[in-house]
């Protein structure tokens, strides 16, 4: 029987307890959840948080019900707890009972060893950052939300490399295009972001409004994501930090970034600003299918199932509706020092 030598190993430990698969296997199990729970947290804290959440909340759940069975069998049944001489269905009961808080008590040590593996992973992070004196800045938001602009401005005044990750998608979806392939086929699409050549960023045809609703179409496929994701982490472990804009950069590229900003606006003045951006580029398109541009992108970044375009939760949120461009840079910087100072602003 494991749980009785279990506890006679807890209570009294001997040399046969240490090399026993009884007394070591519940060990061994948890520390297998927090592997998974520290992996998990490292490669994207948002759907680790959102597994988290779910398993304290079944795990709970079938203990707080199994919970309530084993008191009903103790105040009303007490004749079948304490004998094995009741009819063999009450017997049958009481043992799905005992099965079912044992089974509850376990899952809900698993989601405990979970939350420890993502608390360390939180530790460990923390740690590394403070070690080097580096800056990594994840500015998020919707499209043209002013987030690219605001990247710019704070990587030159910290004089850091600025990524905006939007392009990689761009990119992604013209390559594909020009080799034929469809938007939404995954395998044209993965193999167009496994090929994608960094030195091809830098390509205006990438800025019109055809590119950014073809960017949020590869940008559903998770592969495509993947292949993308280890380019945009090594850009951020660059010597001295990077400021890096997009729409999952505080929740899953850069989980541990020092500041996370979150850009919104209305869509109205989105769709003023971009429209206004195009017409300077001349580019023949109308308020009217700019702001629904921007509606439908805004749906189909934050209705992903992979990397939902969302704020993290450190994230500081910061509306920039009734913002120019100088005044949203000034109170993003006030956000990052006060960050810096140890001040969590959640508002700007
Ligand atoms: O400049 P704008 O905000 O209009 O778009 P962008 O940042 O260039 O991004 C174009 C599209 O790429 C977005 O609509 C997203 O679908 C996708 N994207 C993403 O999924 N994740 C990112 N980190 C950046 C962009």
């Amino acid at each position: 029987m494991s749980g009785p030598y279990f506890l006679e190993c807890l209570s009294g430990p001997n040399g046969d307890c240490f090399s026993s698969p009884f007394f070591l296997a519940p060990f061994a199990l948890v520390a297998l959840v927090a592997a998974g729970g520290y992996a998990a947290r490292r490669a994207d804290v948002a759907s680790f948080r959102r597994v988290r959440r779910r398993a304290l909340r079944f795990s709970t759940s079938l203990l707080i019900l199994s919970l309530a069975a084993v008191g009903y069998f103790l105040i009303f049944d007490p004749q079948t707890v304490s004998t094995t001489d009741t009819s063999p269905h009450a017997q049958a009961v009481w043992a799905a009972t005992v099965s079912g808080l044992g089974a509850s008590v376990g899952f809900v040590a698993g989601a405990l060893g979970l939350s420890l593996g993502g608390w360390i992973a939180k530790q460990v992070g923390r740690r590394e950052r403070m070690n080097v004196q580096r800056l990594v800045i994840a500015i998020d938001g919707p499209a043209a939300s002013g987030k690219g602009t605001l990247a710019k401005k704070v990587a030159l005044h910290y004089a850091l490399p600025c990524l905006d990750t939007g392009l990689l998608y761009r990119a992604v979806a013209r390559d594909v295009i020009a080799s034929g392939g469809e938007l939404s086929d995954p395998i044209a699409a993965v193999a167009a972001a496994q090929a994608l050549n960094a030195a091809t960023l830098d390509d205006g045809r990438l800025r019109g409004p055809a590119a950014g609703d073809a960017a949020s179409i590869v940008a559903r496929i998770p592969e495509v994501r993947a292949a993308l994701l280890k380019y945009q982490r090594a850009f951020a472990r660059q010597p001295n930090g990077a400021v890096l804009d997009g729409r999952d950069i505080g929740t899953v590229v850069c989980p541990d970034a020092d500041i996370k900003i979150f850009v919104t606006a209305s869509a109205e003045e989105r769709a003023r600003r971009r429209h206004l951006e195009y017409q300077a580029r001349g580019e023949a398109t109308t308020y009217e299918d700019v702001l629904s541009d921007i509606r439908r992108r805004d749906a189909r970044d934050s209705s992903r199932d992979i990397s939902p375009m969302e704020p993290a939760r450190d994230a500081v949120h910061l509306d920039t509706t009734a913002l120019d461009a100088d005044a949203a840079f000034q109170a993003t910087l006030e956000a990052i020092e006060a960050r810096r100072r140890g001040r969590c602003g959640k508002n700007v």
